[in-house]
């Protein structure tokens, strides 16, 4: 009896851990999506930052702080990487401003998690 039930408590926390995983994977696959499809990768790649801050760079400025990045988003906060080039990236906030919240959380997840 109380075997089974520690078999069902394990087994119950394995899938736990599976699913969230999983979901975070698909938070972030989303995230990529909505950013390619806004152009963004116009000027982002991931790695190299000669147009704008790489998505390496964007993740390692905003690591632990995804509200932040968020207010970026909805243009309540300044850029923290390079003012002087944010001229190319304004315009560019009147789009995350307008998708729906849950993409704006997937966008985040995305680009902090490199
Ligand atoms: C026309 C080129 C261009 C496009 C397209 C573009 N960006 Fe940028 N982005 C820049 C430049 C240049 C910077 C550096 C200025 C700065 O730090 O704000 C930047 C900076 C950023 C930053 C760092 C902000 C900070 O705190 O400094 C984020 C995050 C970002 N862009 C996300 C996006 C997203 C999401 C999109 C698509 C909706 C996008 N960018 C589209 C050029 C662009």
């Amino acid at each position: 009896m109380f075997k089974k039930s520690v078999k069902v408590l394990v087994l119950a926390s394995v899938c736990g851990l599976i699913w969230t995983s999983a979901s975070i994977a698909q938070y972030a696959k989303k995230g990529k999506e909505v950013f390619q499809r806004l152009g963004c990768t116009a000027c982002h790649s991931e790695s190299s930052s000669a147009v704008a801050p790489s998505v390496k760079e964007i993740s390692k400025a905003y690591a632990g702080k995804p509200k932040d990045l968020e207010d970026f988003f909805l243009g309540k906060r300044e850029p923290i990487i390079d003012k002087s080039r944010f001229g190319a990236m304004k315009s560019f906030i009147n789009l995350t401003k307008k998708i729906s919240p849950e993409e704006r959380q997937a966008l985040v997840k995305y680009l902090l998690s490199f």
